[in-house]
């Protein structure tokens, strides 16, 4: 193998594990909780990309389990929201709810 077929392999290879974490929810969302929602919420919840985005990381696990569940049932709707928790199962609503209730929240400023 030279190195250009080394080089396409590795991309072909990133390609398709980034393909995993949007497709088979279900792994990325246990294996690596951060992944799936990263893009929207910031790395491990606390860097929101946009105002309208809250920040999760710090927040309490049973609202976090309690959101996700209404989104997924649309007793709260919101059109993005409601497509990423259309899919998850209970058990990945908790170990969700559990990630980002674990990482580090904001602090009293004053
Ligand atoms: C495409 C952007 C996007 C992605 C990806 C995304 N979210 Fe969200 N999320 C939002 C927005 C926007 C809101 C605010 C919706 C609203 O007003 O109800 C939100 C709201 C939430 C809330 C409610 C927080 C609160 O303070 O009430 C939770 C919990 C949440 N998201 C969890 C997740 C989880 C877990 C994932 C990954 C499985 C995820 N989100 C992926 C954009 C995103």
């Amino acid at each position: 193998m030279n190195r250009w077929t080394h080089f396409l392999t590795s991309v072909v290879f990133m390609s398709a594990s980034a393909l995993s974490i949007c497709s088979a929810e279900e792994q990325g969302a246990l294996s690596r909780p951060n992944s799936a929602c990263a893009a929207c919420h910031g790395p491990g919840g606390s860097h929101p990309a946009t105002p309208e985005t809250p920040r999760l990381a710090g927040q309490e696990y049973d609202y976090l389990v309690q959101a996700l569940g209404q989104y997924r049932s649309g007793a709260r709707e919101n059109p993005i929201m409601g497509a990423m928790a259309k899919s998850l199962s209970n058990t990945q609503i908790q170990t969700l709810a559990r990630y980002f209730s674990s990482q580090p929240g904001l602090t009293t400023k004053y």
